[in-house]
């Protein structure tokens, strides 16, 4: 029972946590030798658990909620109030489905083709410009792509201040002090001006194609048949457009792995059967990016002569799991292949949440993800030419989310 379960010791823990990032639990799990512990982080007594055993119990609806899981301050920056993250049961499956109704294949095809374009546009600019920080203009493709699949109009001269305000909200979820506070404005400023666009829409001065997000959140009706509040469908607009914009991360650290692994860059050059899916399932893996997730108890259970009392706040360990040794073999090291004839679960690899997608909180994005990470890795390799001058590649695993110092530069960007 819960005495025997390790216990992380301190009044509040709240300050180790910040100063060990990702690794605060994965930490205690290799020390307590455990995959549970419990402790104290913001006042509150929690529990943590890791691995996929853990993925598996942390994703029973019976349960778990989500209700009441979410601090105040990542509703504030990150995800904005009462959105389907926030949602149980029905309601959020209804909801859900307005978001998976939206990845057809037909979509995803279309978001590919976009993507694609979107590069072929960037290069042409990123070729007259002296250097490029690739973090900072690639949120911007990313913005361009997010606004042009989601059918919301975008004017040229908003892009920059929309691409930083998408990523200042990103940015925001794990800190304190100002990068908090940039993320709340930019959170106020994008939802402003997705509210305009949605009244534009309902009163007819706009219109949006039936097949897009804009329309679908517009027009989509709750479970007691009433429209979303305008605020309730920027908030459900912007949960399908920053995450497009969060893309820019993870095709920053895909380019320092071509760099880092040189021989990844030839196989994907060589458009290798399979090989970009794999490149970047592992760069999901590998790289940090959420480190838990956070759900309370719904009703008292058991899980390993555990006790779960109703009310208590559970995370689960993302980073930890794609990074655990019971299940890859050589966790720590960089190896694409290793997705080869693969045999995933839904809890074995959880970069963007695990379990069912309908059914459950799994991300909905994960295949727009995969698809643009795949369409930008094949033509960042194929079409194109640049070098890294010498840089500080490294990024820390106490600042979450996480981003190389100096946020990939690159140069002599060339047509092939
Ligand atoms: C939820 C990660 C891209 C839409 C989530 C969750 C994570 C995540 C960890 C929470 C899972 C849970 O609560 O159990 C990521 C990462 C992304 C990404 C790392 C890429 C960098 C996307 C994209 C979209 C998207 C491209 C939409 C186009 C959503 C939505 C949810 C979600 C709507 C809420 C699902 C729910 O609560 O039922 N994502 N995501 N995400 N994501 Fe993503």
């Amino acid at each position: 029972n819960t005495s025997q379960t390790p216990h992380d010791k301190g009044v509040d823990n709240t300050l180790r946590l910040l100063m060990e990032g990702y690794r605060y639990i994965p930490n205690r799990c290799r020390r307590f030798e455990t995959d549970i512990f419990t402790t104290r982080l913001m006042g509150q007594k929690m529990i943590c658990i890791s691995g996929k055993e853990a993925a598996e119990v942390f994703y029973n609806n019976e349960l778990f909620r989500r209700k009441g899981a979410a601090p105040k301050r990542v509703q504030k920056s990150l995800f904005g109030q009462k959105g389907v993250q926030t949602m149980d049961g029905a309601e959020h499956r209804h909801r859900k489905q307005l978001f998976m109704s939206l990845m057809t294949p037909e979509r995803l095809e279309l978001l590919r083709d976009l993507t694609t374009k979107q590069w072929e546009y960037a290069i042409d600019k990123w070729e007259q410009m002296d250097h490029v920080v690739f973090f900072k203009e690639t949120q911007k493709v990313m913005c361009r792509l997010a606004c042009q699949w989601a059918g919301v109009p975008l004017w040229a001269k908003e892009v920059k201040q929309r691409a930083s305000d998408f990523g200042a909200m990103i940015d925001a979820f794990g800190a304190v002090g100002p990068r908090h506070w940039l993320g709340r404005r930019s959170r106020k400023r994008s939802e402003k001006w997705i509210r305009t666009i949605i009244k534009q829409v309902r009163a007819g001065k706009l219109i949006a194609d039936g097949d897009t997000a804009l329309y679908a959140m517009a027009w989509h009706r709750d479970l007691n048949g009433k429209l979303m509040s305008k605020q309730m469908a920027a908030v459900e607009l912007i949960n399908i457009l920053r995450p497009i914009v969060a893309i820019a991360r993870y095709v920053t650290f895909s380019v320092i792995a071509l760099h880092q692994y040189p021989e990844t860059r030839t196989k994907l050059q060589s458009n290798e059967k399979g090989y970009s899916q794999m490149f970047v399932q592992e760069v999901r893996r590998y790289y940090p990016f959420g480190p838990f997730l956070g759900a309370r108890v719904r009703k008292d259970f058991t899980w390993k002569e555990h006790d779960f009392k109703k009310g208590t706040l559970v995370l689960l360990d993302m980073y930890g799991t794609n990074h655990s040794s019971t299940v890859w073999e050589r966790p720590n090291e960089f190896m694409p292949e290793r997705f080869r004839g693969w045999e995933g679960t839904p809890f074995n690899f959880i970069p963007q949440g695990g379990g069912d997608f309908d059914m459950g909180h799994r991300c909905a994005g994960e295949w727009v993800t995969v698809e643009a990470m795949k369409a930008s890795l094949e033509f960042l390799t194929q079409q194109v030419n640049y070098e890294l001058p010498s840089q500080n590649l490294s990024f820390s695993m106490t600042r979450m989310p996480t981003i190389p110092k100096s946020r990939l530069v690159i140069q002599n960007v060339r047509w092939k």
